[in-house]
């Protein structure tokens, strides 16, 4: 399979690095990557030299007009994954995209829209969101004790996203801004940790939120926080912020055997959780235990975890893990948060439809607070 990067900056490197590591870990043979693109021709020749990439360019449709692509990897700022993604389907290669896949519901939909439009014409391109903290061996472990009865139900949860990002970070153009980047704090860095309390409890049901911009000087929120009901009855909170010094990334469960942690920054392994058992329930921990011993490469989440059963799905033909379908879920869950937060009201899930203005953008009805220029410095 002859893979193209899309953009040579800052993620892009996490991609040369899994992609050349997959077949030592059990992924397929025979995926190269052979070209990396970006609108920087300078960009595009430096990150080829250091990753040894054979060819690098500025035009991808070019290459895909000459059938010298099967998957493309959508590193660009997220304004650009829907055209970039359309692009790929449409010429009949796979996509694989960073997060956020696109900006808003409408744009999740017009994308599941052009996978469908392409499958119901032939074409093999199929689509896939990089969340790549899905695939560590913790997670997918908590939900099979979940599913399976071990855990019992769970009843409360904690997912918090407390980040730091300097005024210099919000420099890059289309950093902090609803119309290039989806949103803040919510949809730039909370997304991967709340995504992951989608993946373990299921839907949720109804969300109340609130959101500041509070030290930054950007277009979107700086911070947002929610409480959230699930289906199951889990009751959970949310915290996204850029403005946090001790950063950390964390989730917590409370279940009827045991509470069960998670605490990382940019990525975790196994000895990133803690199991603490209810008195007479330390058969949980030790299961645990047990289990994560088992782990490949120590239950490391990141791009290599979610790429080996990514290509080992697309080499088979098989629809890979993450789909159009769980990347809007997670997108709702973004867009309830906003609009519960800019309007103030509750928000139940499929509230959020067609021709609603939280459908067409997260800015929705507009930012509550005041203009930049009221930021103190
Ligand atoms: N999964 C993760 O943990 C993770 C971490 C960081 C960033 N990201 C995501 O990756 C994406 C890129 O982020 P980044 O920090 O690497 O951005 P970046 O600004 O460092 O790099 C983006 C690159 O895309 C290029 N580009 C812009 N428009 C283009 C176009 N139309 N065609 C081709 N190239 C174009 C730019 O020149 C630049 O080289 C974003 O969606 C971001 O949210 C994901």
């Amino acid at each position: 399979m002859k893979v193209t990067i899309l953009g040579a900056g800052a993620i892009a490197g996490a991609h040369a690095e899994a992609l050349g590591a997959l077949a030592a870990h059990g992924g397929p043979d025979g995926v190269e990557l052979t070209h990396v693109v970006d609108v920087d021709a300078d960009r595009a020749a430096a990150f080829a030299a250091e990753h040894g990439v054979p060819q690098h360019g500025t035009d991808l449709q070019a290459l895909l007009d000459a059938g010298a692509v099967d998957v493309v990897h959508v590193c660009t700022p997220p304004s650009v994954h829907l055209e970039a993604a359309t692009a790929a389907l449409r010429a009949g290669a796979h996509v694989v995209v960073e997060k956020p896949a696109v900006l808003s519901l409408a744009e999740a939909d017009t994308l599941a829209a052009v996978e469908r439009e392409a499958a119901d014409a032939g074409l093999p391109g199929r689509f896939t969101q990089i969340v790549q903290h899905r695939f560590g061996a913790g997670i997918r472990r908590l939900r099979r004790f979940l599913d399976d009865g071990t855990l019992g139900p769970a009843y409360v949860a904690q997912c918090d996203t407390l980040w730091f990002r300097t005024p210099e970070y919000f420099e890059v153009p289309w950093r902090g801004r609803f119309d290039t980047e989806g949103g803040g704090t919510t949809m730039g860095h909370g997304i991967h940790q709340f995504d992951l309390l989608l993946a373990v409890l299921g839907p949720w049901t109804e969300v109340q939120a609130m959101a500041g911009r509070l030290a930054r000087h950007t277009d979107t929120e700086d911070v947002s926080t929610a409480l959230v009901r699930f289906a199951n009855g889990t009751l959970a909170t949310i915290t996204n912020s850029a403005i946090s010094p001790r950063q950390t990334s964390r989730l917590r469960f409370d279940t009827a055997a045991a509470t069960v942690e998670l605490e990382h920054l940019y990525g975790y392994d196994d000895s990133s959780w803690t199991v603490t058992p209810v008195v007479g329930r330390e058969d949980v921990a030790e299961a645990w235990a047990v289990d994560a011993g088992r782990s490949v490469d120590g239950g490391e989440s990141g791009h290599l975890a979610q790429l080996v059963p990514t290509y080992q799905a697309l080499v088979a033909g098989r629809t890979p893990p993450v789909t159009v379908a769980d990347t809007r879920a997670t997108l709702e869950l973004a867009a309830a948060i906003y609009r519960s937060a800019f309007t103030g009201a509750t928000v139940r899930a499929g509230d959020i439809v067609a021709g609603d203005p939280f459908h067409a953008s997260m800015a929705g009805t507009g930012t509550p607070w005041a203009p930049v220029k009221a930021v103190p410095a």
